[in-house]
């Protein structure tokens, strides 16, 4: 049987936290150590053109997220890794989406809608507007059955599955593969220094590869209640117990549980979960600074990575074209 396509993209428009190592990045490693499937990971450098427009800013971050995830264990021998802007088929496949794509759908997209809502006054240009249909090129042009996405990407994969329902229905053919949301934390909520969301938009994240001292910082920065050393903690409110969660062994687990019932003082229960966090962060921050010295490289790998994916996107354009009557 032919392998399954599993494929996934990151938008560098900021450092990477917590929260995405957890919710994107740390499942979707795992899943390309599996037998079976094919894995495709990129940056998408031109999904943050809508809103981040400092060279200098884009850059780093395509190459802090580039280096991220090959620190934190995506295997470049493994697993296609490339930057969106170096697949030109991707873009023209978007264009001839786009004349797919009815222009209600994209009124119905969360991240216009949201803008709208929050604050109609400010410009909305095209490309936030398309974002879904970019979305749909990248993820169909590699023929991707499977899409490990946060659940705010949810939506966007189902608008991907509908264009590319249209489209088949309208040529009568199987051109385009269905693609399918993977959502590993579904409806897990990771929260940040707040107890709010960690979400790059409230200021409330920690960021993967802060340096010791900061990380130590930040952590014992984390809102607590004001229940003393003695007082029995609850679980479901505390955000260092749901961050422990998230990167703790269940027997690391069972341990906390207990001192959350019969008493833990708060800078205890920090220390805890900066060593657990240290420990586990140690050598891939070295990994990432000896990267991060290192763009030549990174840019090799990238390139590399984008050379295979072209193989697979010329093949699945040069389909689309032929359907389309674009040429022979
Ligand atoms: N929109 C995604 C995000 O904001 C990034 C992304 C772009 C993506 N293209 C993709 C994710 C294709 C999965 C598949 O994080």
């Amino acid at each position: 049987m032919k392998d399954q396509v599993v494929l996934t993209g990151i938008k560098p428009t900021g450092v990477l936290h917590l929260g995405n190592w957890a919710g994107a990045i740390r499942p979707a490693v795992e899943l390309s150590h599996k037998s079976g499937l094919k894995a495709y990971f990129f940056i998408a450098d031109y999904h943050a053109l809508i809103s981040s427009k400092s060279p200098d800013k884009l850059r780093e971050y395509t190459y802090g997220a580039a280096a991220t995830w090959i620190a934190l264990g995506l295997d470049p021998s493994q697993v296609v890794f490339y930057r969106q802007s170096d697949i030109p088929e991707v873009f023209e496949l978007n264009w001839i989406l786009a004349c797919f794509s009815p222009k209600g759908l994209m009124n119905r997209a969360h991240a216009y809608k949201m803008q709208m809502q929050n604050n109609p006054t400010i410009d909305v240009n095209m490309g936030l507007y398309a974002y879904p249909i970019l979305m749909a090129a990248d993820i169909l042009i590699m023929n991707s059955n499977w899409v490990p996405v946060g659940s705010d990407q949810q939506q966007h994969v189902e608008i991907t599955r509908d264009l590319a329902h249209r489209f088949n229905r309208q040529y009568h053919t199987e051109v385009f593969t269905l693609p399918e949301a993977l959502m590993s934390l579904a409806g897990v909520v990771i929260p940040g220094l707040d107890g709010r969301k960690m979400s790059k938009s409230y200021d409330n994240t920690i960021p993967i590869f802060a340096p010791p001292e900061q990380l130590r910082k930040l952590i014992f920065h984390i809102t607590t209640n004001s229940s003393g050393i003695h007082d029995r903690k609850d679980e479901e409110t505390s955000t260092i117990f749901q961050l422990y969660q998230l990167f703790s062994t269940p027997e690391q687990m069972e341990v906390l549980k207990i001192q959350y019932q019969t008493g833990i003082a708060w800078g205890d229960a920090k220390e805890g979960l900066y060593s657990l966090l240290e420990a586990q962060l140690r050598e891939p921050r070295e990994h990432y600074e000896t990267l991060m010295k290192d763009p030549q490289e990174l840019e090799r790998v990238l390139r590399e990575g984008a050379s295979q994916a072209r193989e697979v996107a010329s093949k699945t354009l040069e389909r689309v074209r032929h359907t389309l009557g674009i040429r022979r």
